[in-house]
Order: C-alpha cells, then sequence, then structure tokens
C-alpha cells in the first residue's frame, strides 16, 4: 500500500486544487478525498437525477417544508432582506421560499454565491428574467474562503444566509463549525435558514444512498472518471465498486469506492497500490437531533429559533439568529 512517486505530477496539473487533493487523499491511510469533487458536469447532473429518485427523501422533504411553512419563514426573515445564499448552484431552491414572500416582506437583492462563475452568471441571468423586480448579483467564490467572501461587501442591507439541502452535513466537525462561525460572523444583525437531515431509522437512510437504479452509484465512480479526465488518471472504472453504510455511532452516512482486486493506479504520474478490499472514503453525510443542531449552534454565536420539519420528521429547516456583537447569545 502507499505512494511510489515516479516523478512529480505534471506542471500543468499540480496547479490543480483536484490534483492535490487526489494525491495527497490517496498517499494517506486511510484514503479520502473531499466530497466538492464530485461536483463536475456530470456529476452535478447526476446529483440533480439523485434529487429525483424515490429513496432520496431530502430534496422532496425539504421543498415540502420550504412550500408549507414558507410564510413563516418569510416572516421571520423579514423585509428588505439582503438574501446570501451559500453554494447556490442552479438557482433552483430559493424560488420555492421566494413564493412565500407577499409585497410586505420581499427581498431586496440576492446574492447566490457558487464556485463556478459561468454556471452562475447563466442561472442568475435566467432568474433575473422569471423575477424582474428582484435584483440578483451573481458572487463567484468559495464560500468557506473568508477572503473571497469580500465580495459580498455590497450587501450592506439585513444579511440573510440560505444555505439549503443539508450541505452542512457533508462537512466534518471542524468544517461545520467553521462554517457556521463564519456565517454568523457574516450575518451578524440577520440569521440563517438552513437545512439540515435529521437521524433516522437506518433503513431509510440505506436505501437513500443505495438507490436500485444505482443512480448513487455512478455518482460516486463518476469521481474516478474526472479523475482519469482531468488527471491523467487510469482508474479502472469496472475495479472499483460503491459502498455506502450508515455509521449509528457516528451519526453519518460514509460512501466509498472500494478496490475489487489487487491494483496498482497511476494519477498525475505517481502510482498508488490498492489491495483487494481497500477503499477511498469520497463522502460523509451527517445526521442530526433537532437538539444537537441547534446546540452546535449556539457554540458557532448563533441564536436558534423556529425549527420546520415534516409529519414524518425527516427533515428540518432551522432559523438562527445571528445577533449584532456585543448583544451575547443567550
Ligand atoms: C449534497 N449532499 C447533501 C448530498 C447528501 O445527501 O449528503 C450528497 C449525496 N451523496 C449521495 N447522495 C447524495
Amino acid at each position: 500500500m502507499g505512494a511510489a512517486p515516479l516523478g512529480r505530477p505534471r506542471a500543468d496539473l499540480s496547479d490543480s486544487a483536484f490534483c492535490r487533493d487526489l494525491l495527497a487523499g490517496l498517499s494517506h491511510t486511510p484514503r479520502s478525498i473531499a466530497p466538492k469533487y464530485f461536483y463536475d458536469a456530470q456529476g452535478s447532473a447526476l446529483f440533480d437525477r439523485i434529487c429525483e429518485l424515490p429513496e432520496y427523501y431530502p430534496t422532496r422533504t425539504e421543498r415540502r417544508i420550504l412550500e408549507r411553512y414558507g410564510r413563516e419563514m418569510a416572516e421571520v426573515i423579514g423585509p428588505q432582506a439582503d438574501i446570501i445564499e451559500f453554494g447556490a448552484g442552479s438557482l433552483e431552491k430559493i424560488r420555492f421560499l421566494l413564493q412565500s414572500f407577499e409585497a410586505r416582506t420581499l427581498p431586496r437583492r440576492y446574492f447566490p454565491i457558487d464556485i463556478s462563475a459561468a454556471h452562475l452568471e447563466e442561472a442568475a441571468r435566467r432568474m433575473h428574467v422569471e423575477c424582474p423586480w428582484l435584483e440578483v448579483r451573481p458572487v463567484a467564490a468559495d464560500y468557506m474562503n473568508e477572503a473571497q467572501l469580500k465580495r459580498l461587501d455590497a450587501a450592506t442591507g439585513r444579511r440573510v444566509g440560505f444555505f439549503p439541502g443539508s450541505t452542512i452535513g457533508n462537512f466534518d466537525e471542524y468544517e461545520a463549525m467553521t462554517f457556521l462561525r463564519l456565517a454568523a460572523r457574516l450575518l451578524e444583525g440577520g440569521g440563517l435558514l438552513v437545512g439540515v437531515d435529521l437521524v433516522k431509522d437506518p433503513q431509510i437512510l440505506h436505501r437513500a444512498y443505495n438507490d436500485t437504479q444505482g443512480v448513487t452509484a455512478a455518482f460516486n465512480l463518476n469521481l474516478l472518471r474526472r479523475a482519469n479526465t482531468e488527471l491523467s488518471a487510469d482508474f479502472d472504472l469496472g475495479a472499483f465498486a460503491h459502498y455506502a453504510f450508515y455509521d449509528p455511532r457516528k451519526r453519518r452516512i460514509e460512501m466509498h469506492l472500494v478496490s475489487q482486486c489487487a491494483q496498482t493506479v497511476r494519477v498525475a504520474g505517481e502510482s498508488f497500490d490498492f489491495e483487494e478490499g481497500e477503499s477511498l472514503h469520497t463522502e460523509s453525510s451527517h445526521k442530526f437531533t433537532i437538539e444537537g443542531f441547534r446546540k452546535l449552534a449556539v457554540s458557532a454565536g448563533f441564536r436558534p429559533g423556529p425549527v420546520w420539519t415534516d409529519d414524518a420528521r425527516l427533515f428540518s429547516v432551522h432559523w438562527l439568529g445571528s445577533p449584532e456583537r456585543g448583544a451575547g447569545a443567550s
């Protein structure tokens, strides 16, 4: 097991964060890679298909919560807000929220943040046509990079963050706390509306990440295809298997790609030996209790407010107020 360097990665590849992170992740034991690398164009399209799967309840359930309780959320958000969406993608989810505002509570501006500039500009143009009354100001940035969030300086009104989809569950504990602290500072005097997937029957969770059509497996394996295309890697997609399971102690789904045989893989000029059964950990998806999440939010400096859930308590949407500095977080 381990890396047998056959020279440095090619100069053009070593500039890529994906290349650096994959080489580092393959060199560690256990092997892992951050889930953000799933989302190239094909990965994003596969994720959109996951969201429509009968087994994958989070998207559908959150949408229903937004539709059902949107009025209450709009009241808590209040009029003339500057709404900032973290990782806005195609700007789909904000539409469910926007339809709940009455003339009296309409937001002032919408700042969708996403790493993919081209995709974002296009989505913002479409949104402007659909909602001409809303000023849309796309921000191409990594929302975990505080320096890049300077681009939000134009959001001078009451700032309200929107972070749907339980993406927060894909962070490890440290990243979740880093994000929440950063958001609390950024949204001071306003708040954050955040979607959070809940702890539940492990069978429901297992099915959601092991769908019968194999879309989640294709999404997971797409990471290797992406490495082959972008990093001159030679992963044999037939020699790795999708493996997803729920760990009740860690309250998380883990997704892995498991080597089906002893094999050597080359990535950007370096080679890595895999034993049969050895895995690359590609994603964790943490599930929360409502109280557990509220405690986390308090330690990040938020003051938790109302929580909305579906009848089966599969998913939750939380309002986290961010007090003005010096107001204390009781
Ligand atoms: C984006 N994220 C919240 C999804 C999740 O459920 O953790 C990603 C995903 N992975 C497999 N299926 C969906």
